[in-house]
């Protein structure tokens, strides 16, 4: 099968087996396991961060985030695709007790801008309104087509948020693939972010695993609020050793993942009934607009899936996502297929 749902579907390349199995371990809730230890401070000099944490999922790291930075009754701001308020079960409300306040990018990219973001807050209406808490950000963004933040914008929301006191934090799952198309560390893209979230399991490649970053108190907070949501593991080394891999290793060549992505684009631009700006695609999601063509974003996914390809039917659209174990020939072959799909119908 060609698996274009996501990049999350990667499997474990044979160095990564081969690490996880000499992979040196301890008992990592007593923070005694080397391999999560010299994962958790790459992570962290990567990022020019004092201390990160790895915790077994994007979400997780998110959520700890969202509960550490802010109080119940508090509002999270985030742009209206959000990660985190569309597919995190509603974690912000059970676990923080905060509200979410979706606001729409007007640019249709899902990067908000200060004027954005301003005109959502409550700041001093202590009577009436939920005092905003947070503002959270994400880079790539996933349901806006792999869209990137500038470290410039980033770091002006920083700064505006800063003065009022407000932390920032990031979901940075896809961050190496912003700072691929960017040209930019990963560093420089989360700079004054109070807290990142990445995800070693989607693009890099890894099976398992993300990691949070921040100040160190912060860290050690979170490691608390890890072991109360059921994340503290043990022997995990076996899982960082991947995770090690997928740092150093894949960010290398994410820019072959943009390639296809692009090429995906302007091969599906060319289709009768499907609308997408090709020109936007910056990283490795794809994700095209069918509502013109004589089938559903369901029923295309089902004719791809006889011709051995997967893709996730969203809507009125479908999502398509490249990633180290999709070639460029693979690319062919799906462009071939749903140009057979859809000119049938
Ligand atoms: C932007 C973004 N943030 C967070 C996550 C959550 O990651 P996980 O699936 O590891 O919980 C995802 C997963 O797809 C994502 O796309």
């Amino acid at each position: 099968m060609i698996d274009l749902r996501s990049d999350t579907v990667t499997k474990p390349t044979a160095e990564m087996r081969r690490a996880m199995a000499k992979a040196e371990v301890g008992d990592d809730v007593y923070a005694e396991d080397p391999t999560v230890n010299l994962l958790q401070q790459k992570a962290a000099d990567i990022f020019g961060k004092e201390a990160a944490l790895f915790v077994p999922t994007g979400s997780m790291g998110n959520q700890i985030a969202v509960k550490l930075h802010t109080k119940p009754g508090d509002e999270i701001i985030i742009e209206e695709r959000g990660h985190i308020f569309n597919y995190e079960m509603g974690t912000p409300s059970v676990v923080a007790g905060v509200l979410i306040r979706p606001v729409k990018s007007a640019s249709g990219s899902g990067i908000l801008t200060w004027a954005e973001i301003e005109s959502a807050l409550h700041i001093n209406q202590p009577y009436y309104a939920c005092p905003t808490g947070l503002i959270c950000l994400e880079n790539s963004h996933n349901l806006a087509g792999g869209t990137v933040m500038t470290a410039e914008q980033c770091a002006e929301i920083c700064d505006r948020a800063h003065a009022l006191d407000l932390p920032v934090h990031l979901d940075g799952a896809r961050i190496f693939n912003a700072s691929t198309a960017l040209n930019e560390s990963v560093a420089e893209l989360s700079k004054n972010c109070d807290s990142v979230q990445f995800c070693l399991s989607k693009g890099l490649g890894a099976p398992v695993g993300s990691m949070l970053l921040g100040k160190r108190d912060f860290i050690e907070e979170a490691r608390v609020w890890r072991k109360r949501l059921g994340g503290g593991m043990r022997q995990v080394g076996v899982l960082a050793a991947a995770g090690l891999i997928a740092l150093e290793e894949t960010p290398k060549i994410l820019n072959v993942d943009h390639e296809n992505a692009r090429m995906l684009a302007e091969g599906v631009a060319n289709l009768k009934g499907v609308l997408i700006d090709a020109e936007r695609v910056a990283t490795n999601i794809v994700i095209f607009n069918i509502s013109d063509a004589n089938l559903s974003s369901s029923e295309i996914c089902a004719k791809l899936k006889e011709h051995g390809i997967l893709a996730s039917p969203f809507g009125n659209s479908i999502r398509m996502v490249t990633h180290y174990d999709v070639s460029r020939k693979d690319v062919e072959t799906t462009l071939r297929a749903l140009k057979k799909i859809i000119q049938q119908f």
